[in-house]
């Protein structure tokens, strides 16, 4: 070996050195979408509870039971990489599990944060939105309708925030906040998972982007969905698996008129809502039952003797799919919109009944919700725990006579 060639083969060495230094430190300086919500939550520990116990943070296969069953049975295997549909990446992920679409991979445990769903680096670090809809037609859904930053956390107040050190003297993130309320003051930090998404065959199942756009006044998300609690803004982003935030969508009253020859009762629906009353996914529905009782408490007059789907249609506010021959189809397989019976925004609805009954003495209107409609408890009683399939109470009325 020629001695000159020594220093040559040292700067290699130390080259090599610190690639391997480098390799280290590469592997501590990780992806911005790779901070799981826990590490956030180690200084925003309200709103990572919050987040935690919300749809958002079990929004997955391996955590949501009722869109585990529909992926199942539509996509594949939540544990299996590679998984296409119809060759293409399922498109599920683009909204259920984001992160994992930002990889590009199917299997929801290779990584926890892929399982954590829609969690804080998803929405705080969308940049830009695009819009739902390619300038060159056709859909962009999900974190597809975002530009999103790798670098730099998105936040609310404008201003770049994420002290150093913060005021219990932790550690700051390694990731700087930049303001941009232009995505997350407005609709926008939503719109891009809530718009609008089709099945296979281009039928419509959620629609609460063309609802909000058909209705007036106020449509700021935020308003109702992440009202301010004790001083900071509110990440349950409650919905239809809470039983009392549905029933502020409902203002419902009754008046019952005895002067007729039979007893009627006109109930009235006002949907409080700039959007459908229900909204969401396809199935969700609401059905109203009224029952009249005489002195003794005793039921004497029923407005439905089975299911109100079967026997007072006028009392269901659903979306109706089916195939083509117009029989009902689940949302995979629906080729039409049988009917859509769900209130419009800010729509005042009238059902009216004759009680043929008498000495009545108290009318009672109860309504109920469902996340699925009566069909899809029944076919996937196996895989759905019972108290997703139980139907809640979201307004009662009573007229004493
Ligand atoms: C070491 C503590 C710490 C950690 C870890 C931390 N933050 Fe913060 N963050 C703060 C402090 C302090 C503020 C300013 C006061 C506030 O709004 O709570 C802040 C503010 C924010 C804001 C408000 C910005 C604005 O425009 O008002 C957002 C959004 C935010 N953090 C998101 C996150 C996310 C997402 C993570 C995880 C990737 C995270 N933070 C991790 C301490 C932290
Ligand atoms: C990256 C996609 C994404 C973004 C962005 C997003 N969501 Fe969601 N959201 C979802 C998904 C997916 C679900 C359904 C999860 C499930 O049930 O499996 C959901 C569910 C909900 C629900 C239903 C809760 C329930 O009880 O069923 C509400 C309400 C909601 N989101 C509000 C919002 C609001 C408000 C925003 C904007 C501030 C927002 N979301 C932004 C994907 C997103
Ligand atoms: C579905 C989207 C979404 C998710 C998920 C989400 N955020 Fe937010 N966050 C927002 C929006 C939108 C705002 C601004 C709301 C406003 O100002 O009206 C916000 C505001 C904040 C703020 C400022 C709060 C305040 O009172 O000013 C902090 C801090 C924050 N988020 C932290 C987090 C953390 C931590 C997580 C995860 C545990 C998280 N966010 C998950 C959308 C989201
Ligand atoms: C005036 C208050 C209000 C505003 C504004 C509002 N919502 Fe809602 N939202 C509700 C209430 C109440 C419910 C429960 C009743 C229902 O499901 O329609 C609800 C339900 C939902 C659900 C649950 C659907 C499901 O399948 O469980 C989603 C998703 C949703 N809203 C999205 C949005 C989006 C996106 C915006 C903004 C474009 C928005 N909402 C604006 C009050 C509001
Ligand atoms: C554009 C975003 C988006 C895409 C793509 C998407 N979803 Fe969803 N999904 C949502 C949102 C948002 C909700 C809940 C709120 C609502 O109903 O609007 C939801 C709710 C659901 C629910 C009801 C969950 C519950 O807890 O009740 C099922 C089931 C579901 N999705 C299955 C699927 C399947 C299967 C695919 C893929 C074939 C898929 N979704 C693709 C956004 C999406």
């Amino acid at each position: 070996m020629q001695f000159s060639k020594i220093p040559y083969f040292s700067y290699l060495l130390g080259m090599l050195f610190c690639l391997l230094m480098n390799g280290v430190n590469a592997k501590e300086e990780r992806l911005l979408r790779h901070i799981p919500a826990e590490e956030c939550g180690q200084c925003h520990e309200q709103i990572y509870g919050q987040w935690k116990s919300s749809v958002h943070a079990n929004s997955t296969a391996l955590t949501d039971p009722i869109h585990a069953a529909f992926y199942r049975a539509v996509i594949g295997d939540p544990l299996q990489e590679g998984v296409k549909k119809k060759g293409k990446y399922p498109i599920c992920l683009q909204c259920h599990a984001p992160t994992a679409a930002k990889d590009g991979k199917t299997k929801l445990d290779s990584m926890p944060v892929y399982n954590e769903g829609v969690n804080c680096v998803t929405c705080h670090s969308f940049s830009k939105f695009k819009g739902t809809k390619k300038p060159g037609g056709g859909l962009q859904l999900g974190i597809l309708a975002y530009e999103y930053s790798d670098s730099n956390l998105q936040g609310p107040s404008g201003r770049t925030i994420h002290p150093e050190i913060d005021s219990l003297g932790r550690e700051a993130p390694m990731f700087k906040i930049v303001g941009n309320t232009t995505v997350l003051k407005t609709n926008a930090v939503c719109m891009g998972c809530h718009d609008i998404r089709k099945n296979f065959n281009k039928v419509a199942l959620c629609n609460t982007g063309d609802e909000i756009a058909s209705a007036q006044g106020t449509t700021d998300c935020q308003l109702c969905h992440m009202p301010v609690v004790n001083g900071k803004v509110d990440h349950s982003m409650l919905g239809g698996h809470s039983p009392p935030m549905v029933s502020r969508g409902l203002l419902m009253t009754m008046d019952v008129n005895t002067d007729t020859e039979q007893p009627t009762t006109t109930i009235t629906l006002a949907n409080q809502l700039p959007h459908n009353f229900p909204t969401g996914a396809p199935f969700r529905n609401v059905f109203i039952r009224v029952t009249a009782y005489d002195k003794d408490e005793k039921v004497i007059w029923q407005s439905s003797q089975s299911h109100p789907i079967k026997d007072d249609k006028q009392a269901v506010l659903m979306y109706a799919l089916g195939d083509a021959d117009g029989l009902p189809a689940p949302p995979p397989k629906a080729t039409q919109v049988l009917a859509d019976t769900r209130l419009k925004p800010h729509e005042t609805r009238t059902l009216t009944y004759s009680i043929s009954a008498e000495d009545i003495t108290k009318v009672v209107a109860i309504a109920y919700y469902d996340l699925l409609l009566p069909g899809l408890k029944k076919k996937f009683k196996e895989v759905i725990p019972e108290e997703l399939r139980q139907s809640q109470i979201v307004g009662t009325i009573e007229v004493k006579l």
